[in-house]
């Protein structure tokens, strides 16, 4: 009989022996191998997450929670109990509420008689906090099967009091045949509810993205590949009819919900998930994710046969320059508008991509050439948001991203024709974690074509480390050194900071 099995035969005794449950614990099928997580942290209240694993889970099973001020759980101040369903992928969204404001808890969950790991966790400062500093980083793009992830390592071991996820948490292809990559994705391309549930297993049973996720809060957004390469809105990269790819984006839609720490009323309806938000850390920052798959217009001018990106001279897409395309939609454009805060001293801008202009053309040999798929397929969207953001008088604008596989430190104009066009934000947009970037001879080619792109750097895999205070924001690019080696060193590749009051980043 299995340990497992024989765990709860003991239990339904009503007698299970200490050494069984350490036993039990240790074992390779244990109900909690997918780790433990923390989010969406408010001053009072945040979400606890995990998912239960096992081959013969009953349809419903109770799993109780605790946390306490420490971490031997000496001083436990909330408890509370959740039934993880078969038809939730038995994952657990524990929305514990009363909690103190800017206190660090830890957080751990009980099933059949077996205990997860521990997590840590903290909940925002209360408004009145004043601007309390906050150390937190940037990730995004973690494809299995391009590496290993030192960075989520050494992320873990940072004592971060939050972790902003900017999309790309999966990959949804096959591994393909050719690939000589010794991590390999389970299964071929995902479309179904389980498919999406198995790649999301198997990516969480790192250990450590695990740790990342034990050692801080997260806030998350999804870009294209939690469902579908250069998916925009309604449509496909590869132009399947509408309702199937809407019952694919559903499937997406409920597996992210169910393998991330979102609370219990972000849970998708059908296609439809509700992923952008607003957070405040007391008086210090506004955090803003945004969404820019949901509601985009599909890209301008994509190759033949298909949708999505391609990189087209502007004089053969005049599509680019019409001001009716928008990569947030309509209505979260105009959520977006009174989102901007004005009163605490910093505004963080967390979305999927370079925000600023990559111009991939000598600007001497015509007016543009640019990649669709990101903001540079949406300029005046991107015009208007910046124009937007300015009216609102939200105080220093940072952006922050992803998605491109490269370290990029820019700043941001409404206005790239105009060189005396004023700086109105800063950007900070993250190298991967593990996906491969484009080689670095050609990021070199035309960073001088972009003198707005302070650094560039596609060659390396890693993430950005930042410290926020009311006077300034100072951010580290990280860099892993071995990317097919876990136990891989970072290394400092840049400093910057941005002072409050003087957008743009000066390295340091
Ligand atoms: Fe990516």
């Amino acid at each position: 009989m299995p340990r497992r099995r024989l765990l709860q035969a003991a239990l339904a005794a009503g007698a299970a022996p200490a050494f069984l449950l350490r036993h039990a614990d240790a074992s390779p099928d244990a109900l909690f191998t997918l780790g433990v997580a923390s989010g969406s942290p408010l001053p009072e209240s945040l979400v606890l997450w995990t998912r239960l694993m096992g081959p013969a889970l009953p349809d419903a099973v109770t799993v109780h929670w605790e946390m306490a001020e420490d971490e031997q759980f000496q001083r436990v101040v909330a408890r509370g109990s959740e039934i993880a369903r078969a038809s939730e992928a038995h994952s657990v969204h524990a929305e514990p509420a009363g909690l103190k404001p800017g206190r660090w808890y830890w957080y751990r969950f009980m099933a059949l008689g077996q205990r997860s790991p521990t997590g840590r966790t903290r909940t925002a400062p209360a408004a009145s906090a004043g601007a309390e500093r906050l150390r937190f980083a940037i990730a995004s793009c973690q494809r299995w099967d391009h590496g290993e992830y030192a960075a989520w390592r050494e992320i873990a071991s940072q004592e971060l009091d939050l972790l902003l996820f900017l999309g790309d948490y999966i990959y949804e292809y096959a591994t393909p045949a050719s690939s000589k990559a010794r991590r390999r994705h389970t299964g071929g391309l995902c479309r179904t509810l389980e498919d999406y549930r198995q790649r999301y297993a198997q990516y969480k049973q790192d250990p450590h993205l695990q740790a990342a996720h034990a050692s801080a809060p997260w806030i998350l957004t999804w870009d294209d590949h939690e469902v579908d390469n250069d998916w925009a809105g309604t449509q496909s990269q590869s132009l399947d009819p509408e309702a199937e790819f809407l019952r694919r984006r559903a499937a997406a839609a409920q597996a992210y919900w169910e393998h991330q720490p979102f609370p219990k009323a972000a849970r998708p309806r059908g296609p439809d998930m509700r992923i952008h938000a607003s957070y405040d850390w007391g008086g210090l920052a506004r955090i803003i994710t945004l969404d820019n798959r949901q509601w985009r217009a599909p890209q301008a001018c994509p190759k033949p046969g298909r949708g999505g990106s391609n990189t087209v001279d502007l004089q053969d897409c005049p599509a680019l320059l019409d001001p009716r395309r928008s990569l947030l939609g309509g209505a979260q454009e105009q959520w977006l508008r009174r989102a901007w805060d004005r009163e605490r001293p910093w505004n963080l801008l967390a979305q999927q991509t370079l925000m600023a202009r990559m111009n991939w053309q000598d600007p001497a040999e015509g007016p543009g050439r640019h990649w669709t798929d990101g903001w540079d397929g949406y300029p005046l969207a991107r015009e208007r948001l910046l124009r937007d953001m300015q009216a609102a008088g939200a105080r220093n604008p940072v952006v922050l991203g992803g998605d491109v596989h490269a370290h990029y430190v820019a700043e941001l104009k409404a206005d790239y024709g105009d060189p005396k066009a004023p700086v109105l934000a800063s950007e900070f947009c993250g190298t991967s974690i593990s996906s491969h970037g484009m080689a670095q001879e050609r990021l070199d080619q035309v960073l001088p074509w972009n003198p707005h792109i302070k650094l560039g750097r596609s060659d390396r895999r890693g993430y950005m480390r930042f410290e926020l205070s009311a006077q300034r924001l100072e951010a580290e690019l990280r860099a892993v050194d071995e990317p097919w080696a876990d136990s891989s060193p970072l290394s400092s590749m840049a400093r910057f900071v941005v002072q409050a009051g003087r957008p743009g980043a000066q390295p340091v």
